[in-house]
């Protein structure tokens, strides 16, 4: 199969919508990381999307909706979830509501639940509304690689697997969406992101996250997997370690070996410049540069020597939480 790149527009839209009828899955942009999408009422193309990317049966996709999507058709609606809906979307949330069963039962891998998002971007909604269906759709890279914030990436992972990738530029977040269960009480944030905890709390009232427990039954599946991760060597270092990473990248430079550094613009000056994967200053260009930094360092390395931000709260707690998931040291 060959796979097309085409920017978003009336041509390609059609052409995706085609393939989606029959059964077939598109790559997408949204603001958050690319989606590999396919009919979410559909049992073979939710079955396709699994078998693309190689992706575990037993971890749930997220349904994607355009804007004026009827919501109560797919879910079932709890209070404090139109304040956050109100609040953030369209845009970085995916909220986890108890489902009504309209979708194929290969989407939530058996749970009772459905994870439904709206995304911003320009291209997403436009793609969302043309097709007008609600599309399942995980990040669009390999099981376990980084996901990918450009058409180049999604390419360069699903190259002759899939017909069409639609291109609409660099995601501007970086990171993939929050995911918050609203079927309680209270919200319980499954994946940290781009909408902070502390975001949520000021909404709602209360919000917790979910930490999970060994041996206890996972409320979002996906979370017990390696995640996001580079195909080469990686080393983990906190913020407040720099010396034992400066040793790190002589000795490993020194015995000859391809050795780069993950860090933010304040630590940069501790490296040799020809050998630094910038972050970048502010907390959303570090998110932002995150992925494409990561898969522009496996491209070289033989081994990337993380360093942790400073910041740790809001949303550099999703950041963080991404990067020890590729950068695990093992
Ligand atoms: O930003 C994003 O969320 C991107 C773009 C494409 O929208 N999508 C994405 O999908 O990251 P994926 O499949 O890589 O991650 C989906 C996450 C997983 O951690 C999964 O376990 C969780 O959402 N999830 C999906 N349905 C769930 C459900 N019913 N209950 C709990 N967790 C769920
Ligand atoms: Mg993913």
């Amino acid at each position: 199969m060959t796979t097309e790149i085409c920017a978003v527009n009336s041509d390609s839209l059609a052409a995706a919508k085609k393939i989606l009828q029959g059964g077939g899955v598109v790559a997408f942009p949204t603001e958050t990381v690319y989606g590999l999408g396919g009919d979410a009422r559909n049992d073979e193309a939710v079955q396709r999307i699994y078998q693309v990317k190689g992706r575990p049966s037993d971890n749930p996709l997220i349904v994607h909706i355009h804007s004026e999507f009827d919501l109560s058709s797919l879910v079932y609606d709890t209070p404090y979830a139109g304040r956050l809906r109100q609040a953030f979307l369209p845009g970085p949330l995916t909220l986890v509501y108890k489902s009504k069963n309209n979708v194929s039962k290969l989407v939530s891998c058996g749970l009772d639940t459905l994870a439904i998002r709206v995304p911003a971007h320009k291209g997403a909604q436009e793609f969302l509304r043309y097709v007008d269906m609600p599309i399942a759709a995980p990040s669009a890279n390999l099981s376990k690689h980084i996901s990918p914030v450009s058409a180049e990436h999604v390419y360069s992972d699903l190259n002759g697997k899939i017909p069409l990738i639609l291109d609409g530029g660099i995601c501007s977040g970086g990171i993939e969406s929050t995911v918050c269960d609203v079927t309680g009480e209270f919200p319980v944030v499954l994946r940290e992101g781009l909408v902070s905890k502390e975001m949520i709390e000021s909404v709602a009232g209360k919000c917790e996250v979910y930490k999970f427990k060994e041996g206890e039954q996972a409320r979002s599946p996906g979370m017990r997997y390696k995640h996001y991760a580079p195909r080469c060597a990686t080393r983990l270092f906190e913020a407040g370690q720099i010396e034992e990473a400066k040793e790190c990248f002589a000795e490993n430079h020194r015995i000859g070996k391809k050795v780069y550094v993950l860090c933010e613009d304040r630590f940069k000056s501790n490296f040799p410049s020809d050998y630094v994967l910038n972050l970048g200053r502010t907390e959303y260009e570090i998110a932002a540069n995150l992925y494409a930094e990561l898969r522009k360092g496996e491209a070289v390395a033989d081994l990337i020597i993380a360093i942790k931000p400073e910041k740790k709260d809001g949303i550099m707690a999703g950041v963080l939480n991404r990067l020890s998931k590729a950068c695990a040291n093992e």
